[in-house]
């Protein structure tokens, strides 16, 4: 059988720069950045060793009856507008957000290219004959296009990669630096590996106003993501070599404290996937949230480090590791987390979700909620397991945050967690931040257990659920909890409104009035 091979150069630039080089064998794409001499030498070498290796793939499958309907259009857009007696006036308004355009990212002069374009020298291009000299044979071999450009931007080479082997296709980013300057749009994906090896990629801040008027709109609360990522039978692997850098601090600086600047991208969203895998990624200084999965099913996220933390007056508030909404099945696993807010978080409409073995530090750690902030709308959280996880220095534990809205949340277990100085490990509301019209929630929370729960608490309180006295709280179960004050004593159990307390196995102290904070600040 003849092989049909088809060398695609795509972008060059001389050595120097950092743009990468697209090359295209079969249904596999290589992307080799030019960002170091060596890369240059070693671009053949990755190019043959990486489309030869054996590597695992993710199977494809067949629609399962029980998928979301991942085409399905989104009407009602609920956080769009300011609501009123929930959110502060201006931190949830709509900004305007016009459709991406490719190629015309924000501009950036680099000297070295600058003072070649002005001497009119020749840029040095990469040569399909130098990048297979010797394997090419009799094959056709095709330049697409070669373009000389002085923006230092990975991403037209990044996106012209998953265009042209998104589908039945491997994309495969060898060893280096890459420069993300454009929002990238990857959801049309179908049975789709994605390799990066020792790949550093670095979201560019110098241009904050393309960020916030491109990012793309994820709906959930007016927020936006960097990178929408979706299809079916998707994966995207790092082996524990890549590195996603947001330049966190800068976003940070800007937000000044506010939990939502808009604008402020989530690094990355599974939007609308099916059968995605996601393994081995660092990421380091988040612009917002690390990682978002709405309107997905059958998300695997595994062996991913994370850490968000700043060192400037401001906090890292919304750098949290993961929100799921509007999801089911999704597994979590082998996760480190540092960040300035919840470390997992389950949203509304979030069924079967899996979180085992994660370590946070700081953060709010496992968290179901906030959901209920729309009370026109349900939000249904059920059948979730948080399990095997360390804690340190978190604001809470294991808990439960819900507005006083409707919809419900049910089986949620909260097994094998430990930690130590944890402000309030064992929270319950349903009237979270605003503290008010607790009773009127009709959120129902019920069959939650928590079972070895180990660790201290900052202050004298182990536990304080308010559940709504109009939906009290059933189905409670606690079972080995052993939560001592750090500074010794005994810590207090504060409870209102659950069915079937005495059987729930919690020895209640004392009421939790509904204005009991999420966060302590002393001994109560
Ligand atoms: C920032 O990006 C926008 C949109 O791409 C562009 O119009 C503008 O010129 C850029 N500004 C700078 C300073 O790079
Ligand atoms: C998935 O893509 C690979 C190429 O990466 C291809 O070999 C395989 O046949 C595809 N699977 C299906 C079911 O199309
Ligand atoms: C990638 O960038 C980092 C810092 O930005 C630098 O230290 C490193 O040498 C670069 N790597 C390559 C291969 O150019
Ligand atoms: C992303 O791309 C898909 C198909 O390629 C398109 O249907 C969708 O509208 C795009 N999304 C955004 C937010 O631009
Ligand atoms: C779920 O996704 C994984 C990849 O993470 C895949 O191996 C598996 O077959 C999928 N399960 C179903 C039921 O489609
Ligand atoms: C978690 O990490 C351990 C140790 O590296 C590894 O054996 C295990 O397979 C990982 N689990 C998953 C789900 O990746
Ligand atoms: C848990 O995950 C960590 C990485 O966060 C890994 O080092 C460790 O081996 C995993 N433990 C188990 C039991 O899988
Ligand atoms: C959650 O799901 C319910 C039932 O499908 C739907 O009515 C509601 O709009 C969804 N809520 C959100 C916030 O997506
Ligand atoms: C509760 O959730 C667990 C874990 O997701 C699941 O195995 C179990 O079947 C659920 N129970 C009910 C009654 O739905
Ligand atoms: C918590 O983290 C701090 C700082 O990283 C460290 O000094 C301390 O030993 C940790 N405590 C536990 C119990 O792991
Ligand atoms: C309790 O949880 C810890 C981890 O947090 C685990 O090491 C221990 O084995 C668990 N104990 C039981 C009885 O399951």
């Amino acid at each position: 059988m003849r092989l049909t091979k088809v060398l695609l150069v795509l972008y060059a630039l001389d050595s120097t720069g950092t743009q990468a080089v697209l090359t295209k064998t079969g249904s596999t794409c290589v992307l080799t950045p030019l960002s170091t001499d060596n890369a240059r030498a070693a671009r053949k070498r990755d190019f043959e060793a990486e489309v030869t290796a054996p590597r695992k793939r993710i199977g494809t499958t067949v629609l399962q009856e029980r998928d979301l309907n991942p085409e399905e259009v989104w009407v009602d857009d609920p956080y769009s507008e300011t609501k009123k007696g929930l959110w502060k006036p201006g931190t949830l308004g709509r900004y305007p957000r016009p459709e991406p355009s490719p190629g015309s990212s924000p501009p950036f002069e680099s000297p070295l290219l600058e003072r070649r374009s002005e001497s009119r020298g020749a840029v040095p291009v990469i040569l399909d004959s130098e990048v297979d000299n010797d394997d090419l044979g009799d094959f056709p071999s095709v330049e697409l296009e070669i373009r000389q450009t002085k923006v230092l931007d990975d991403t037209p080479q990044l996106l012209e990669a998953f265009k042209q082997c998104g589908k039945d296709g491997i994309v495969i980013l060898s060893p280096g630096n890459y420069s993300i300057r454009q929002v990238m749009n990857t959801t049309s994906l179908s049975n789709c590996s994605i390799e990066m090896h020792s790949a550093t990629l670095v979201w560019s801040v110098d241009n904050i106003s393309y960020w916030r008027s491109r990012c793309f709109s994820v709906t959930y609360a007016g927020r936006c993501t960097a990178w929408l990522l979706g299809g079916r039978d998707v994966s995207l692997r790092g082996f524990g070599t890549t590195l996603f850098d947001g330049n966190g601090q800068t976003w940070i600086d800007l937000a000044k404290g506010q939990a939502n600047l808009d604008g402020r991208p989530i690094s990355l969203t599974v939007w609308r996937g099916t059968n995605i895998f996601i393994d081995g990624i660092t990421w380091r200084m988040a612009q917002f949230w690390h990682t978002f999965v709405a309107y997905s099913q059958n998300v695997t996220m595994t062996n991913l480090d994370m850490s968000t933390w700043t060192n400037s007056q401001y906090k890292s508030v919304n750098t949290d590791g993961t929100n799921t909404w509007n999801s089911k099945d999704v597994r979590i696993a082998n996760w480190t987390v540092k960040c300035g807010d919840d470390c997992i978080s389950v949203k509304g409409n979030s069924t079967n979700i899996h979180v085992s073995n994660v370590t946070c530090y700081e953060s709010g750690a496992m968290v179901v909620g906030s959901i209920g902030s729309n009370s026109r709308q349900p939000d249904y959280v059920e059948n979730v397991v948080f399990e095997n996880v360390n804690l340190n220095h978190s604001s809470n534990a294991a808990w439960i945050k819900t507005y006083p809205g409707t919809g419900y949340v049910r089986n949620i277990t909260f097994r094998n967690i430990r930690f130590s100085d944890v402000n309030q490990p064992i929270y319950v509301t349903s009237c979270i931040y605003s503290y008010q019209n607790c009773d009127s929630s009709r959120i129902p929370i019920t069959n939650v257990r928590w079972e070895n729960i180990t660790g201290t608490s900052r202050y004298n309180v182990a536990v304080g659920i308010h559940c709504s006295g109009g939906a009290p709280c059933d189905g409670f179960h606690f079972e080995n909890i052993d939560i001592k004050p750090k500074a010794g004593g005994n810590a207090k159990v504060l409870c209102s409104n659950i069915k079937n307390q005495a059987s729930s196995g919690l020895q209640c102290t004392g009421p939790c009035p509904g204005s009991h904070p999420q966060q302590l600040s002393g001994n109560v």
